[in-house]
């Protein structure tokens, strides 16, 4: 992709003000009212289930769809986990889909650890009364990205497993997509293991096939959503305010706070989900940096690792480099990119009191 097309093409998608009239142009409804189109695909997932309530209270943003997959628990969790959320913002005109229940190539690696038997902590809700639609993930994802061609953002909160199924499916997609703020991968080291964060790690195949699809992507990775803990004051604040979103949240907040303890973890979880909603909604929250980012999937140590080539870099260029050759095999090292062009803004830095006004303001103020 064009250097150009690639720039505007993410912060028309991140929604800035300058570049609005590329959407407007569109004639499209929403666009008229200023909002911007967003699928999100996401495993909740403690943070995913705050990020959830924080899109549905944004009315910057026309959500077309929530795709679950498994990730953080099991598909058979994170589907209704999804729909509650849904209910819970009384948001249900939103059609929730069912995705992959299993990574492209392997087996499942779930963080209940992290996020309870439940995905929410422990947090008990009702059982949803709405019902996914018919559609897969992928399936819906297509429509409506073919729907409105180059106007949909994937906002992406679990493992890219239904993003790639839906590009494979349909290879003409990639360009059609406006871009992908996705919250995976880290520069900094991972979660899961010491290489790899948690989203990449489960799906790496899904990961790297994203990264690759020449669609804008912005990586809002552990680099910046480490630097987020939820606390025991933002749990009172969210009490405090008397709407169905801000009682759910800090119901969530609370049980994963006590969760985080009972396992002797020093701190409370981190809202990972919720700063890439927030980064779309306001850019400013974040600070980001052209890389080219690829992702290992053959380490037997590293698979889900992301790797940032810094682009441009100062002349000559270096290439992208394979590992050493084993005996035997080639004679020099394999040159898998000569000149790695940014294919992601990757967010390395974090406005945190910024991001937690907007966090809490929100939920607090229901939707
Ligand atoms: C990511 O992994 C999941 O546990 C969280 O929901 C978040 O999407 C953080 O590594
Ligand atoms: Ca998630």
């Amino acid at each position: 992709m064009d250097r150009r097309r690639f720039v505007t093409a993410t912060t028309v998608g991140l929604g800035l003000a300058a570049l609005r009239p590329a959407i407007a142009a569109s004639g499209k409804e929403s666009a008229a009212r200023g909002q911007s189109r967003v699928i999100i695909d996401t495993d909740p997932g403690v943070d995913d289930a705050f990020a959830l309530l924080l899109a549905m209270c944004s009315s910057q943003l026309h959500i077309e769809a929530i795709t679950a997959v498994a990730g953080n628990v099991p598909l058979e969790l994170t589907l209704p986990n999804a729909l509650r959320m849904v209910e819970i913002a009384g948001r249900t005109d939103i059609p929730v889909a069912a995705g992959a229940r299993a990574p492209l190539l392997r087996r499942l690696v779930t963080a209940a650890y992290a996020h309870g038997e439940n995905g929410l902590g422990g947090a008990v809700f009702a059982e949803p009364k709405r019902t996914p639609v018919a559609e897969s993930a992928a399936d819906l994802i297509q429509k409506i990205v073919r729907k409105y061609p180059g106007e949909i953002t994937l906002i992406t909160l679990g493992p890219q497993t239904n993003i790639a199924t839906a590009l494979n499916a349909d290879p003409g997609l990639a360009p059609l997509v406006r871009s992908v703020v996705m919250m995976g991968g880290s520069l900094s080291g991972g979660n899961i293991t010491p290489a790899a964060e948690f989203n990449v790690y489960v799906d790496p195949e899904a990961a790297r096939i994203v990264f690759q699809s020449g669609i804008p992507i912005t990586m809002v990775g552990l680099d910046v959503t480490r630097k987020t803990t939820l606390t025991d004051q933002h749990v009172a604040t969210l009490a405090a305010h008397d709407n169905p979103v801000s009682q759910a949240a800090a119901l969530i907040g609370r049980n994963s706070l006590a969760h985080h303890r009972a396992q002797g973890l020093p701190s409370g979880p981190n809202m990972h989900d919720s700063v890439a909603v927030a980064a779309f909604l306001d850019p400013a929250i974040v600070t980001t940096e052209p890389f080219y980012v690829d992702v290992e999937t053959g380490g037997e140590l590293t698979a889900g690792e992301t790797l940032g080539y810094r682009v441009p870099h100062a002349p000559p260029q270096p290439p992208v480099r394979g590992s050493a050759p084993l005996l035997g095999s080639l004679k020099s090292s394999p040159i898998l990119r000569e000149r790695p062009e940014p294919n992601a803004h990757v967010a390395l830095d974090l406005d945190a009191a910024a991001f937690f006004e907007l966090l809490i303001g929100r939920l607090s103020a229901g939707a």
